[in-house]
């Protein structure tokens, strides 16, 4: 979580004194995407611009992984992590911004055939995700890669997907797209499926920086996807872990949450009932055994 407002000139300076090598990439960057920003139309177009830049330089770092070791890493955390919330081979599961499998290549392997749906925005990105089936040969197992320019899953059917999975993502994605996404995701989710997400979290001023990386407060988040409909849940178990973003758990409502105290759903139907919007649940997993897989923090 960052406390700091990244985007404040206050905090730019003092981080500008205490790495001052680090000075002369941010201009690059900066430059390059005002560039962007003058030649694209929205900002999935002008994100989808930045993946192809940075995909040119090397497809892992383009997910945010400095290293091979930690892309390898941040993917066993994300699959780990969903397997130990129940994830199961015979089911169905979408990863939303699936970039080039650095998770996607082991729910692939772990998935019966033909169960993996990834969507991104990112055609490059897509061409590096081929590369990871061939790598580590998982053509047998039929995913489906598909490019998207929204978040309306216009080409998926109903109450198909029992995981919804986004990781670093919506870190990279204004309020707008994530609100479309809660706006049609229930539609695709099985009725006792579950979406998780991650962000950049706030608890002081929401900010962007360089409309490359957004953080939110959790009460935003949450109750714009109960305007949407949906529940949503702050994941306490992921914080333990070492990744810079925090989660959230969106479950449809009146799905059955077997890990949940039915205590708790009492109190948060009386809540509802009272009409406190925007309230945070927190969840842990069914039996947290916490493993750490990297000590290293990454995207
Ligand atoms: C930081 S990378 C993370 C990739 C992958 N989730 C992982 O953990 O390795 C973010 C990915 O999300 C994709 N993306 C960004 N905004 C998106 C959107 N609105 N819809 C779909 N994909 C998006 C990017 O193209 C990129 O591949």
């Amino acid at each position: 979580m960052h406390n700091n407002n990244r985007a404040s000139i206050v905090h730019q300076l003092g981080y500008a004194i205490r790495h001052p090598g680090r000075i002369s990439p941010h201009l690059r960057r900066l430059t390059r995407n005002a560039w962007l920003r003058l030649r694209t139309r929205d900002h999935v177009d002008y994100y989808r611009a930045v993946m192809r830049s940075d995909v040119a330089r090397g497809s892992e770092a383009a997910v945010g992984s400095k290293s091979h070791a930690r892309w390898l890493a941040m993917g066993r955390l994300q699959f780990d992590y969903l397997v130990r919330h129940g994830l199961k081979p015979d089911h169905r599961l979408l990863e939303i911004g699936c970039g080039n499998l650095r998770a996607g290549r082991l729910f692939i392997d772990y998935l019966d055939a033909g169960n993996y749906y990834g969507v991104d925005i990112s055609p490059d990105i897509l061409i590096a995700a081929q590369d990871t089936l061939s790598d580590h040969d998982l053509r047998d197992k039929l995913p489906h890669l598909m490019p998207v320019r929204d978040l309306r899953f216009a080409a998926l059917p109903d109450e198909t997907f029992d995981v919804v999975h986004a990781h670093s993502v919506f870190s990279h994605s204004p309020l707008h797209v994530i609100e479309e996404c809660f706006r049609h995701v229930g539609r695709i989710m099985k009725p006792d499926g579950w979406f998780d997400f991650t962000f950049d979290r706030t608890e002081g001023q929401e900010h962007q920086v360089l409309r490359e990386d957004f953080y939110y407060r959790t009460a935003t988040l949450t109750a714009l996807a109960e305007k949407h409909g949906l529940r949503a849940a702050f994941m306490d178990d992921w914080e333990k872990l070492p990744s810079k973003q925090s989660k959230i758990r969106i479950t449809l409502p009146g799905a059955a949450r077997p890990a949940d105290d039915p205590g708790q759903e009492r109190q948060e139907r009386r809540r509802r009932a009272a009409g406190q919007a925007g309230h945070v649940e927190h969840r842990d997993a069914p039996a947290e055994r916490h493993r750490a897989v990297t000590h290293d923090r990454d995207l």
